[in-house]
């Protein structure tokens, strides 16, 4: 599904509210040219996750699923010199142009990009939790086990956030057997259940077509 309104309202948004910005539009040509494939999040939700973590006034952040580090760049930005991003990334190829985004970004200071599948590299970080903010934009079928590694990896006060809940309305089809839909949909029914988080989740449309994100508050 594509609506060129939807585009042109992001346009319309981001050149207002999102100057130009040599890192990013970089760390953007550098993925394209490395043939990355073109999902990383809008300029305009990469702002989102950035007032976001700016908001729960985050010092420690931990990403599942880099690409090109352009979310990345975007979360680090929200914090304090003293801060810290672990960044998960199973392909070396992608963290490979990401390490470079986010050293050309002045960032790398603060990010640590590791390479391996999140379910391999997540245990390792029980001595560096907790984060207060963690954002699962990975392999969708894995949302049920990130969800629960969040849980695990976080504080009462952390926030969540999960990108692609919604995929042009796939989440809503009780019969799907696309493995993606079927890792959100069992995500959801898990922060449902799940008395130490309290949740929600929103559609959205722009330049990355018809998708949604769900935020939870770990609140015990
Ligand atoms: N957050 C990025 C987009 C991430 S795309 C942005 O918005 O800019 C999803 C990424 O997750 C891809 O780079 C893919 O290689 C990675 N990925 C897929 N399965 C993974 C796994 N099991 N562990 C870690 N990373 C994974
Ligand atoms: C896909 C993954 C993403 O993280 C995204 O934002 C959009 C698409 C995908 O795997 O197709
Ligand atoms: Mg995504």
């Amino acid at each position: 599904m594509e609506n060129r309104t939807w585009a042109a309202v992001d346009d319309y948004f981001s050149s207002h509210l999102i100057p130009p910005d040599a890192a990013l539009d970089a760390a953007l040509r550098a993925s394209n040219d490395a043939d990355l494939p073109a999902i990383a999040v809008a300029p305009n939700q990469g702002k989102l996750l950035y007032l976001l973590a700016r908001m729960a006034r985050a010092r420690t952040i931990l990403e599942i699923g880099t690409l090109g580090g352009y979310s990345t760049i975007w979360l680090a930005r929200a914090l304090p010199a003293d801060g810290k991003l672990i960044t998960l990334e199973a392909q070396p190829r992608h963290a490979a142009v990401a390490k470079e985004n986010i050293d050309r970004a002045g960032l790398s200071g603060v990010v640590d990009v590791r390479v391996g599948r999140a379910l391999d590299t997540l245990p390792n970080l029980r001595g560096e939790a907790p984060f207060d903010l963690v954002f699962v934009d990975a392999d969708k079928p894995g949302n049920p086990e990130y969800f629960r590694w969040a849980l695990e990896l976080t504080r009462p006060g952390s926030v969540i956030i999960v990108d692609n809940v919604v995929r042009s309305g796939a989440v809503a089809d009780r019969d799907s057997d696309d493995p993606a839909a079927r890792g959100v949909q069992h995500m959801v029914e898990l922060m449902a259940a799940e008395p130490r988080v309290d949740a929600t989740a929103v559609q959205t449309v722009g330049v990355k077509g018809y998708d949604g994100l769900a935020i939870a508050l770990v609140t015990g």
